[in-house]
């Protein structure tokens, strides 16, 4: 029984191939072009777009990172380096826990949070390779009282400091992205201030036929903005840029930000989130952790009205945020399927 809770513990087990239900045969290959030829994935300096003189300049960049690319790595962004090393630490330990420590945090049938494989929400035969930890971080009463609270102290307590710095992150990046659509400050304030917040953790274990599987198949985040970490200095996150997979190499104190489909429908489709996946490999487990940043529960997502006009159409429906995160989890991870419904 535990081993289809944890993928972690499956693999312990030598392996020689890889069971059938983790066999994903329909998955492209990534770009084969050699790296100097690959589109690169851009990067976005958090302290010349706030300060100094190249501030247009650089603002003008997160803009066309957002519009074209919808995915981008941030350098300077202001997290200190000790409170990300002692994080990381703390998360490889968490998975060198024996199983029944972990299994206290476990996916419960009909949850969405917790620790366990994909499995629990899927109804197709074929599961990605790895095992996910999905917590409510924000609004703090809905916090899951048996996860985050209960998590060995240590962790918990790397979390939260880990939390306040991102969060600090993204309320600057929102702030930015705001002014370089031009969306009304306060129109902007009011969608995505102490929105609701995710974590989650990702643990992929090598496998013996790394090319039968994916780590976590193709989607879009559903978020306004994801920031994630890649714990390990292990690589297999890859975009899907103009057809092609890219792969994103893992650079020294980057963050990695995607632009959700919130942020897209919000944007009225000038931003646009972009789809991508895990892959793993045969040798190193992977680790990474993101942060999804989403409006307040309470608020109605669409267009933004200040960008609305008579040549500027909602090019999207409008729906309680509520019903919009329902619709979330009650389907499956796949592609842009969230975000088509809404077209
Ligand atoms: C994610 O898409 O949220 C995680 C991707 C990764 O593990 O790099
Ligand atoms: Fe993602």
């Amino acid at each position: 029984e535990n081993n289809t809770i944890s993928l972690q513990e499956l693999s312990k087990e030598p392996l020689l191939a890889v069971p059938p239900h983790y066999i994903q045969l329909d998955q492209e290959s990534p770009c084969s072009s050699p790296s100097h030829l690959m589109p690169a994935i851009p990067i976005v300096d958090m302290e010349s777009m706030t300060l100094g003189q190249a501030k247009d300049f650089e603002l003008q960049k997160l803009h066309s990172s957002c519009k074209e690319w919808g995915v981008f790595q941030v350098v300077n962004h202001g997290v200190s380096s000790s409170v990300v090393e002692k994080l990381k630490y703390e998360i490889e330990e968490f998975y060198k826990l024996p199983l029944e420590e972990k299994m206290r945090y476990k996916l419960r049938p009909g949850d969405v949070e917790g620790y366990g494989q994909t499995i629990a929400n899927l109804t197709d035969q074929n599961i990605d390779w790895g095992d996910r930890f999905l917590m409510v971080i924000n609004p703090i009463h809905k916090r899951n009282p048996h996860l985050l609270p209960e998590l060995p102290s240590s962790l918990r307590e790397a979390m939260e400091a880990y939390f306040k710095e991102t969060q600090k992150l993204a309320k600057v990046l929102f702030k930015l992205i705001g002014q370089a659509l031009e969306i009304d400050k306060r129109e902007m304030e009011d969608m995505f201030e102490d929105g609701l917040q995710l974590v989650r953790m990702n643990y992929y274990p090598p496998c013996p036929q790394p090319e039968l599987v994916v780590g976590l198949r193709p989607h879009s985040d559903a978020s306004g903005l994801s920031i994630l970490l890649q714990v390990n200095g292990v690589e297999g996150l890859q975009v899907k840029k103009n057809g092609v997979w890219v792969p994103v190499n893992i650079l020294p104190n980057a963050f990695v930000l995607h632009i959700g489909d919130v942020m897209e429908i919000f944007s009225n489709g000038i931003y646009k989130s972009i789809v991508h996946r895990a892959t793993v490999n045969s040798v190193n487990e992977r680790i990474s952790i993101g942060m999804f940043f989403n409006p307040n529960l309470e608020v109605e997502i669409g267009p933004a009205t200040s960008l609305i006009n008579e040549k500027n159409p909602p090019q999207y429906k409008r729906m309680p945020m509520e019903q919009y995160v329902k619709n979330f989890f009650s389907r499956k991870l796949q592609s842009k399927t969230i975000i088509d419904q809404m077209r």
